[in-house]
């Protein structure tokens, strides 16, 4: 489980942006008194300077300010990854119905109505800046994950840059393959993240130079459902797991850990699979040298007419690494 009681008791910093002084005045008194750490600026485009500053926790946007408006800042913040998951909560005027309308398209989390009343005010930053906590808390414990496949990375001089080639080959192929954002995204994760549970094999068969015992192969067999078991707290990894656990598996049904085959076997396992074995070719090892991309290529459509990946998939990906001159035509 995620421990978040030691991030809720940090400090909340809200950023407040209306262009009326009095107003700014309340809210920083108000907040201040709640023992958050309050920022206030005077319009959109100083909010918007202050949250790239700042990384406030909240953000309370007067809706109508000179310039650039309390909707379009919520806009352009709900549009950036880097703060499409921090709250905005849109000040309006008790009647405009409109604003609100807008403020929903515009991505807004939460609304006040003007005048504010104090009690809803810190109600809603209280609960908002919770959600906010246990979000980063998410957050760095996935960044912490990160942290940990690249250390494992680390420990195997072979596999040098290995991760990153896999998240940059698998995101490319899931986008030849034309598919959605978020299977992108879990591509790129995966690319990192596939071979996590190598924390759990010994350097004694991880990084063995000579061939493994059958027993040795038992073991770093093990590592995608070691991946799979440390992941599965993680709510943000949930379309990765599936590639942590399912990348060795082979649409024969000869791979592992479940033996699954054809359809069962996950589209984002499939592709995070065929990347992996052309790494693996195309990385110098003990016993070789690195093969060439076309050789690579030659093996990959061998295990393809073996059954073990998807033609459609194999040939997208050696068009993608320019080595489709090795896919023979098809008559
Ligand atoms: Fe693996």
């Amino acid at each position: 489980m995620i421990d978040t009681t030691a991030v809720v008791t940090r400090r909340t910093r809200v950023l407040v942006a209306d262009d009326t002084e009095s107003v700014r005045a309340l809210f920083r008194k108000l907040l201040a008194a709640e023992g958050h750490d309050v920022i206030a600026v005077q319009d959109g485009a100083e909010a918007l300077e202050a949250v790239k500053k700042h990384h406030p926790d909240v953000i309370l946007l007067d809706v109508s300010m000179p310039q650039v408006d309390g909707l379009e800042v919520c806009r352009r913040l709900k549009a950036d990854p880097a703060t499409r998951l921090t709250p905005v909560v849109l000040v309006t005027g008790m009647s405009d119905m409109s604003d609100r309308i807008k403020g929903i398209e515009a991505g807004a989390d939460e609304f006040l109505s003007k005048p504010v009343h104090p009690h809803e005010l810190r109600a809603r930053v209280a609960s908002l800046s919770r959600m906010k906590h246990l979000i980063d808390a998410l957050d760095s414990a996935e960044a912490a994950f990160m942290t940990l496949a690249l250390t494992i990375e680390a420990r195997d001089p072979n596999t040098n840059g290995h991760c990153e080639r896999l998240a940059r080959h698998a995101v490319s192929l899931g986008r030849t393959l034309g598919l959605p954002a978020d299977d992108l995204n879990a591509l790129h994760r995966g690319g990192y993240l596939h071979d996590v549970g190598k924390v759990g094999i010994p350097d004694s068969v991880l990084l063995k130079p000579g061939k493994l015992t059958n027993e040795e192969m038992d073991l770093m067999r093990r590592h995608p459902e070691i991946g799979d078991t440390l992941c599965a707290p993680l709510q943000s990894l949930r379309h990765v797991r599936p590639i942590i656990i399912g990348h060795h598996e082979r649409l024969d049904g000869s791979g592992y850990p479940a033996g699954l085959k054809g359809e069962d076997v996950p589209l984002l396992a499939q592709i995070v699979g065929i990347v992996d074995v052309y790494d693996a070719l195309t990385s110098r090892r003990p016993y070789r040298g690195p093969l060439s991309s076309d050789e690579a290529g030659r093996h990959l459509l061998d295990e393809m007419a073996q059954g073990k990946f998807a033609r459609q998939y194999v040939e997208a990906f050696l068009d993608v690494v320019g080595a489709s001159e090795t896919v023979p035509a098809v008559h």
